[in-house]
């Protein structure tokens, strides 16, 4: 190949990597300005009960942050939780910020998953008109999370899958009756950028990316029902104000009530996968288009400081006994 035909070449790879860079920016910015729907989904029954959102993971972070969006914007909420002071505590502080709106606790593990939890919940949800499911909850269980997989204790990794996975999944089927019945109706789930394979996380990672394949299919399920329900899974970067993170907020790292408005924004933006904050969206627009090389890298790198996890893992220990 000639010097000429080469330099060509790359001005060519350049003029293609900034039209889809422009592609993917435009299409961000025109998701932010779209109009939010989420007045379609507050409606009263036939018999005149007012609407209720179910939001697992009430009791801190994004869901109660959400918890206070949505009770802001008109709906009633039940809030999910597995620690009744916790839930009864958001459940004052919502009441006296919202008087005009009614707020009841659910109490279930999520990280139990067998039928009669479900059988329970439904009936303890049975008198209200649910327009709305918030499948928040998720996080890395009670034990290990940053840690090679062999790190992982058998009921560690159940944990984080049912957390993440199952309980969500779980739920929707258990109330997409309900949701059918009561249309339009909105079908939430809390995600996580993580889902794109992410290392010393991948228990947790891979279930948010069934989570996010689980929207996929139910949005295209809803549509082929003919049902009028907003299938809406969130893809989410680093948020603070949460259980687990109290530092400062910055470009790419909003406060949970921040994102929570963003997130309400989103509902009606005609895509079933969304990057609801800009900042988030913004961090992972170069990956779209990079070589998977470079994708590894830059996401082995994001993980470097957990690295150190590496040596005391038992496969680590397993590849020094065999070198020495
Ligand atoms: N914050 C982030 O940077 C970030 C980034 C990406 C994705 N996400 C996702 O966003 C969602 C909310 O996370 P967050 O950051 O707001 O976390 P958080 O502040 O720890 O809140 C998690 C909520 O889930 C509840 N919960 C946890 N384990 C539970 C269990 N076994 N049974 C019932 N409830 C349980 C917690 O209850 P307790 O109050 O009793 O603990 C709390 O209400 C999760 O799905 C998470 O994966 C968060």
């Amino acid at each position: 190949m000639s010097a000429l035909s080469f330099s060509s070449g790359l001005a060519w790879l350049g003029v293609l990597t900034a039209v889809v860079f422009a592609i993917q920016a435009i299409q961000t910015v025109s998701i932010s300005l779209r109009p939010s729907k989420l007045r379609r989904y507050l409606h009263t029954s036939p018999d005149g009960r007012p609407p209720w959102v179910l939001v697992t993971g009430a009791s801190d972070g994004i869901g109660k942050a959400l918890s206070n969006e949505l009770a802001a914007s008109g709906f009633n909420v039940v809030l999910h939780g597995r620690n009744r002071t916790k839930l009864l505590n958001v459940q004052s502080e919502l009441s006296q910020a919202h008087p005009a709106r009614s707020f009841r606790l659910l109490i279930a593990d999520a990280t139990q998953c067998q039928p009669e939890v479900f059988k329970d919940i439904a009936d303890q949800l049975s008198d209200l008109h649910l327009t709305g499911l918030v499948n928040n909850v998720g996080g890395g269980g009670s034990g290990t999370l940053f840690a090679t997989l062999d790190h992982y204790t058998a009921q560690n990794t159940t944990e984080i899958v049912n957390l993440n996975a199952l309980f969500p999944t779980l739920l929707v089927g258990t109330l997409l009756p309900t949701l059918v019945q009561n249309s339009p109706a909105l079908l939430m789930s809390t995600g996580s950028i993580t889902d794109a394979g992410v290392p010393l996380v991948s228990a947790y990672s891979a279930s948010k990316g069934y989570l996010k394949t689980l929207a996929e299919s139910l949005a295209r399920e809803v549509k082929m029902a003919g049902w009028d329900i907003e299938v809406l899974h969130l893809r989410v970067g680093m948020v603070t104000g949460v259980a687990g993170n109290k530092r400062k907020p910055s470009m790419f790292m909003p406060r949970a009530p921040v994102f929570a408005k963003a997130v309400l924004a989103r509902v009606g933006c005609g895509s079933p996968v969304v990057i609801p904050y800009w900042g988030h969206a913004l961090q992972t627009v170069p990956l779209g288009f990079m070589p998977s090389w470079l994708e590894d890298m830059l996401i082995e790198y994001s993980m470097r400081d957990i690295n150190s996890v590496f040596s005391s893992t038992p496969a680590a220990s397993h590849e020094a006994a065999k070198t020495k």
